[in-house]
């Protein structure tokens, strides 16, 4: 007998309905696979024989074909083991074929017949809404990440035998519910900005970057607080709206990153990668191309701590994103796009002592090496940095002091503000001041006349390109929507230059 299952692949971080005949029919016993199956896919066979015979079903001692549609779209991953279970327990008429139509099966099947998590659950819940179908059946540790999605019914399941069960008497079990309500309420972040003693040029500037979304770099020497503070961003982020939180779960689910299986990414993404990252693991890759550490920072914080230990051709790869918010992942089978909106956070020392510039330790490096220190940072990536703010060692009776800055619940609230601001203006078309294009630049970003000689002045000196002439008005649109005005005036210009400054000092 023909059975047919339904079932789904991931291709980038959407996912593709896939067909699962199989067909059980006389011949010599056997299990063949075909179309497109990865080694996954072809080890899925051995499971599944010794699963449905360990859960105390009669394996078919026949010949069984199972083809996989569309043939030309590669299958990867343990996640057909299910939906093949299925199917051959159907062909061999062990349970009804009633509810098939109707549902996607996805899973993975120990050998004792137990269903074990998959990536990617919930962009195949979001596609099968899409396509209407009715419920989607999957392991029970990937049951809330797909009840996520409202108009599909989840019934998740610890083994395959409460699989066949639920085949055979639908009427016995009801769809999961969403936590999602819960989660949302919850936010951890670790450290708050009241613990951060002076710095009042650096906490300003992480406060713009918060507001504005714009890429910001801390320079200066050793303990002087630069982890420190770019780690707090995420707290005086706004917290993630739902279509936000749901295509960054979008991403960590694909990615097999989802924390405890739990439903959504409630947190600001904050990725740190170590400076050992590679290419593809920054940018995304594989033969089965993946999200890399851009995209897993999408809506949130990516932090580049020791930029210049990073090695250059890896940074190289961050140019594009940094311009589009996305990044395309080439491969010879297939091309993806991953989302990368993210706010990039660097620090560095300034030359490879550590105390270029410093107040109280001499330098001990060269002009040359200071000048090889700070070639591994290309002009094109530092172009992108709108915010570049020297971190100064702490004064010796602000470190014997209490700290009195301000807590990051109120800084939150003023970067909420200003974000509403601009929200506001934009209609909800782009998101924040960093993503504005030249015709929003046109419109919300207009100088008066001194205002705009002091840019072109600033352009002469510090030898600006037009990119980070239009970085400097979506700084100053920034400040001043912190400030609550309408138009640019000189001095929000006049602030933005300032943060234009440093990579011009080794
Ligand atoms: N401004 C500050 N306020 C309070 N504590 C500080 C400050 N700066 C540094 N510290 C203390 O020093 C520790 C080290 O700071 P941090 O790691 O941020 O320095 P850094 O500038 O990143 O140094 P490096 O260049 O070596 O990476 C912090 O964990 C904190 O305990
Ligand atoms: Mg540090």
């Amino acid at each position: 007998m023909l059975a047919r299952v339904w079932s789904a692949s991931i291709v980038g971080i959407d996912a593709l309905k896939v067909g699962v005949e199989i067909d059980v029919a006389g011949g010599l016993p056997g299990i063949v696979v075909v179309g497109l199956p990865d080694t996954a896919v072809q080890e899925s066979r051995e499971r599944v024989k010794t699963a449905l015979k360990n859960a105390g079903y009669a394996f078919p001692m026949r010949k069984i074909v199972i083809n996989l549609t569309p043939a030309d779209v590669r299958k990867e991953g343990p996640s057909f083991d299910l939906p093949i279970s299925v199917g051959i327990l159907v062909a061999s008429e062990q349970v009804s074929a009633q509810l098939l139509g109707d549902y996607l099966f996805l899973g993975e099947v120990s050998l004792d017949g137990s269903l074990r998590p998959i990536a990617g659950v919930l962009p195949i819940a979001a596609t099968a809404e899409k396509l209407g179908i009715v419920g989607l059946v999957v392991p029970v540790d990937n049951a809330q990440e797909a009840a996520v999605i409202k108009d599909v019914s989840v019934y998740g399941f610890k083994h395959l035998s409460e699989v066949a069960d639920f085949l055979n008497n639908p009427q016995r079990y009801q769809p999961v519910q969403s936590n999602v309500q819960q989660l949302s309420k919850t936010r951890s972040y670790s450290g708050d900005l009241k613990d951060v003693k002076g710095q009042a040029h650096a906490r300003r500037a992480l406060e713009i970057a918060a507001a504005g979304g714009h890429n910001l770099i801390f320079v200066g020497p050793p303990g002087s607080g630069k982890t420190m503070l770019a780690r707090r961003l995420p707290g005086i982020l706004p917290p993630l709206s739902f279509a936000e939180a749901l295509e960054a779960t979008q991403i960590y689910s694909v990615a097999g990153l989802l924390k405890n299986h739990g439903s959504l990414v409630s947190d600001r993404p904050f990725r740190s990668p170590h400076h050992s990252a590679s290419g593809p693991s920054l940018v995304g890759g594989g033969s089965f191309p993946r999200p890399g550490e851009i995209s897993l920072a999408h809506h949130g914080v990516l932090f580049l701590d020791e930029l210049t230990e990073f090695k250059r051709d890896v940074l190289e790869f961050l140019r594009q994103p940094l311009e589009d918010g996305y990044v395309t992942v080439s491969r010879t089978r297939q091309s993806v796009v991953f989302p990368a909106q993210f706010t990039l956070v660097a620090s560095t020392n300034p030359c490879p002592c550590g105390y270029y510039g410093d107040s109280i330790q001499p330098c001990t490096c060269s002009p040359r090496q200071r000048e090889q220190y700070w070639a591994k940072l290309s002009g094109p990536l530092m172009d992108r940095i709108d915010l570049q703010v020297a971190v100064n060692r702490l004064k010796p009776e602000e470190i014997t002091q209490q700290s009195t800055g301000e807590n990051s619940d109120s800084v939150r609230q003023r970067v909420q503000a200003a974000r509403n601001r601009a929200l506001q203006r934009f209609d909800s078309e782009i998101r924040c001041n960093a993503a504005m294009q030249s015709s929003h630049l046109k419109t919300w970003c207009q100088l008066d006349a001194t205002a705009s000689t002091l840019l072109e002045g600033a352009i002469r000196k510090l030898g600006l390109s037009a990119r980070a002439s239009d970085r400097i008005l979506k700084v100053a649109r920034t400040i001043a929507d912190l400030a609550g005005d309408e138009n640019l005036q000189v001095h929000h210009v006049a602030e933005a230059i300032q943060y234009r400054t440093i990579d011009r000092m080794q």
